[in-house]
């Protein structure tokens, strides 16, 4: 497979817009602007591709979700990239930003959004400095701004420096804190594409699918959708990172075996050691452990096997680790970002940091476990954002599958601390102290 999105990424100079337009950039534009819009996003569905950024929503149908009506619409950029072990938009806004702003450009055609927005997380300073650069080189080519290309298209285009919170990735989150209110999540529906930024039509997607929209056009949708397996058409960059001896971003073609990725992309845990257990979708993601490592790594497969590719990160953890470190120091994260709107996300995060901690300092029992496992079971599926979902996830698939390294733990550090095995007394049941 030849790359698609990481073709030729280390060119030099590939930030500079002479370059990129040299070896065929926006091209994808010109021809889009002689299209009807309609035509636009039918070939976005013909692509089949899904959404990049976590929930692997169909971009062609989400686009065609925007009203067709008259009326301001927008579109916005998700480049928050916070989930714990992604930073693969990174690596495509910092070596060949243009590639994005002419997928937004398209985009915004194709919807009729006249504003757009790319909203960075504030630790990217060096991106949002390349990208900052680059709209300036495209608005003085005439690709951004009124008329383009004597299209009677016109398109704003401004980057957003976020302020570093993890909830400000989640959609309505972003949106909120786009219009400068503090960035909590909101009730859905209204859906963004009906009701988003200043309460107009907004079509929302990550830095990745949006740069995929170039070579899709480019080769044609039923082209790309060759690319890839059924239901998880293309490319997709993933981001490697934990006990690997080569972490990075790589594109695999979708469909891919975990175990050539992990393994022979990344070159697996150091010699001697064994996959413990990996996250396939960044860190809000079920785990899965050595025996899952045939699975093919697409979005059905993964759904299929109780995970989900997400946004396509992996997180390899080895025999080294402790479960429950592994499982303390997730939650830990999750709590601290937690917007506090809603009670289960804002009490569950908190609760099950508490007992993970308890568990951890030897003041547990196997009784706790039950707990843990029961207060994730309330969390999922019912928060205002899948903030909290992302925390229990993970951790109870970590109680699940490695329940009998968890109980040992208790065992050993209630030992450490004098306490054996014997139940604490009723008034000190871990469930009242929570
Ligand atoms: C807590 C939380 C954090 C999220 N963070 C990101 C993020 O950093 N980047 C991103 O693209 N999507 C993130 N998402 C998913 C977005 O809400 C949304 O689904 C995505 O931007 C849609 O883009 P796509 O259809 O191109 O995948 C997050 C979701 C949640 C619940």
């Amino acid at each position: 497979m030849s790359a698609i999105l990481f073709d030729r990424i280390d060119e030099p100079g590939l930030n500079d817009i002479a370059v990129y337009e040299k070896r065929g950039g926006y091209e994808a534009l010109k021809k889009a602007l002689t299209v009807p819009t309609a035509g636009i996003i039918e070939e976005l569905k013909a692509s089949g591709l899904r959404g990049r950024g976590g929930a692997g929503f169909p971009l062609g149908t989400k686009a065609s979700f925007i009203p067709t009506a008259d009326i301001d619409k927008y579109l916005v950029c998700n480049a928050d990239e916070s989930e714990p072990g992604t930073f693969k938009d990174r690596e495509l806004m910092q070596k060949n930003p243009h590639l994005l702003i002419e997928g937004m450009i398209i985009a915004a055609y194709a919807v009729g959004a006249n504003r757009s927005f790319i909203y960075i997380r504030g630790e990217y300073e060096l991106q949002a400095n390349i990208l900052e650069e680059a709209i300036a080189q495209a608005k003085a080519s005439g690709y951004i701004g009124e008329n383009i290309l004597g299209s009677g298209f016109s398109l704003d285009l401004v980057l957003h420096r976020g302020a570093g919170a993890y909830i400000c990735g989640e959609e309505t989150g972003l949106l909120d804190s786009l219009e400068g209110k503090r960035g909590n999540p909101r009730l859905k529906p209204p859906f963004p594409a009906n009701q988003g930024l200043f309460q107009g039509p907004t079509l929302i997607n990550n830095v990745e699918t949006l740069a995929t929209i170039p070579p899709i056009l480019r080769m044609g949708g039923s082209e790309y959708a060759k690319l890839g397996v059924e239901n998880s058409a293309g490319t997709k960059l993933v981001s490697i990172s934990g006990n690997v001896q080569r972490p990075g971003n790589y594109e695999i073609e979708l469909g891919m075996s975990s175990r050539d990725i992990i393994y022979g992309l990344a070159g697996g845990p150091d010699e001697g050691r064994t996959v413990k257990f990996w996250f396939p979708g960044g860190s809000s993601s079920p785990v899965l452990t050595a025996d899952d490592l045939d699975l093919a790594y697409d979005f059905d497969t993964l759904a299929k096997a109780g995970t989900m590719l997400g946004s396509g990160a992996i997180i390899v953890v080895d025999d080294t680790n402790s479960v429950v470190d592994v499982a303390l120091t997730l939650a830990s994260f999750y709590k601290h970002e937690s917007c506090g709107k809603c009670t289960p996300c804002r009490e569950g995060t908190t609760w099950t940091v508490k007992m993970l901690q308890r568990i951890q300092d030897g003041e547990a029992t196997p009784m706790d476990l039950d707990i843990i496992s029961s207060v994730q079971e309330q969390i999922i599926g019912n928060c205002l954002c899948v903030l909290g979902d992302a925390m229990a996830m993970p951790v109870s698939s970590l109680v699940t599958k490695f329940r009998a390294e968890f109980e040992e733990h208790i065992e050993a550090a209630r030992e450490r601390n004098g306490l054996g095995m014997t139940p604490p007394p009723a008034s000190e049941e871990p469930a009242l102290s929570l």
